[in-house]
């Protein structure tokens, strides 16, 4: 079964209430009906209802049993506000810039998540990341443990003899874009515990990828990994976790018996930690567009599950990000 087959099946099992702040977006309302209808999550759009019902109308969808929330006119609207002032108070906000916020459907949805009114949220097929990511981090932050919010790609390769089974988690390919040694140490830590507790990946083997393996070559790039790999060691030390490796000392155990014999991890990684934004970023668009992989974004590190969309997001992107933010909520 494919991963995110398996996603939808442990979804349907325990259905979560998912936000979906987009709620007058054409995609967002189908994939509504479609997550209702295949039991995957209880929706909650939010937006004007009489424009997202005529919309509906228009996509020849209907949304019984999906709840529809105008966030101005919502009697939970008072007390988020008094909750974002109160969160935000120390930053310079005040109760009337909080109201205006609230009334934001994108900072109304993550305060419903916030207030446990929601079990996790989905948006950004019409927002960028940042303005997605930027309230989440301000108002549900981090998860004990974890001082850094990073993604994960979930990347299922046709090729099934690299990670386990040919799945792979890539790491961090969304948000920081040029993360310091103690940051990537962070990532590397994240990308295991998303790759075990989502994935079912039974015993992590995280590979801190580099243009160097075992101090083949010298950068400060170079000692950069090699430091994150020692912290991310003391961070975790029971993980299976090497670095520097070059990519294909981390997949092809022919070139890690040649490079890193001693590795417990090289010739068998299945998360893959990428250096820095562009090399994450780059490395998941080419095995997608060139292999032909699929591949599922997660954000990871934050208290609750938010979860971000692409703007060129098809219904079925949606449907599945919302699988799996339902399948975070469960954890
Ligand atoms: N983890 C935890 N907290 C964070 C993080 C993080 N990674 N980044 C910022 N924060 C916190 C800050 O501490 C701050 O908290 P505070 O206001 O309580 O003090 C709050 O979030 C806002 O921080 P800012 O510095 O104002 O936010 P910034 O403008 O730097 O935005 C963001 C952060 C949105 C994550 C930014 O780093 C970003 O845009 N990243 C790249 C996103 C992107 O474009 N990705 C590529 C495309 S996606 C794709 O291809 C699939």
């Amino acid at each position: 079964m494919s991963i995110i087959d398996e996603i939808k099946k442990k979804a349907h099992a325990s259905i979560k209430r998912i936000v979906l702040p987009e709620g007058d977006e054409p995609r967002t309302i189908r994939a509504a009906a479609k997550l209702r209808d295949e039991e995957l999550a209880f929706p909650i759009l939010l937006g004007d209802p009489e424009k997202i019902l005529s919309t509906a109308r228009t996509c020849g969808m209907d949304l019984r049993e999906i709840t529809i929330i105008n966030p101005p006119d919502s009697p939970d609207f008072p007390r988020y506000t008094q909750l974002l002032y109160e969160l935000r108070r120390g930053k310079g906000m005040t109760l009337e810039n909080a109201g205006t916020l609230t009334a934001d459907p994108m900072y109304y949805a993550v305060l419903m998540v916030k207030c446990g009114d929601a079990d996790g949220l989905v948006s950004g097929a019409a927002h960028t990341t940042g303005d997605m990511l930027r309230p989440a981090l301000q108002i549900i932050k981090t998860k004990a443990g974890t001082k850094l919010v990073s993604s994960s790609f979930l990347v299922e390769c046709p090729k099934k003899d690299v990670g386990q089974n040919g799945l792979l988690i890539f790491s961090d390919c969304v948000v920081v874009p040029c993360p310091t040694a103690e940051e990537l140490a962070h990532i590397a830590v994240s990308a295991a515990d998303t790759a075990h507790t989502l994935c079912g990946i039974e015993v992590p083997k995280v590979a801190l990828l580099s243009f160097s393996t075992k101090g083949s070559a010298s950068h400060e790039l170079v000692t950069k990994v090699r430091q994150a790999a020692e912290i991310a060691h003391s961070l975790a030390p029971d993980l299976l976790l090497d670095g520097e490796l070059q990519l294909d000392a981390a997949l092809a155990p022919e070139v890690a018996a040649l490079k890193a014999k001693d590795s417990p991890v090289a010739g068998a990684a299945n998360v893959l930690i990428f250096p820095d934004l562009q090399a994450g970023n780059i490395g998941y668009k080419l095995v997608q567009r060139l292999a032909g992989a699929e591949a599922f974004a997660v954000l990871q590190g934050l208290a609750k599950p938010c979860n971000d969309l692409s703007r060129g997001c098809s219904v079925e992107d949606i449907v599945n990000t919302v699988s799996i933010t339902a399948v975070q909520a469960q954890a």
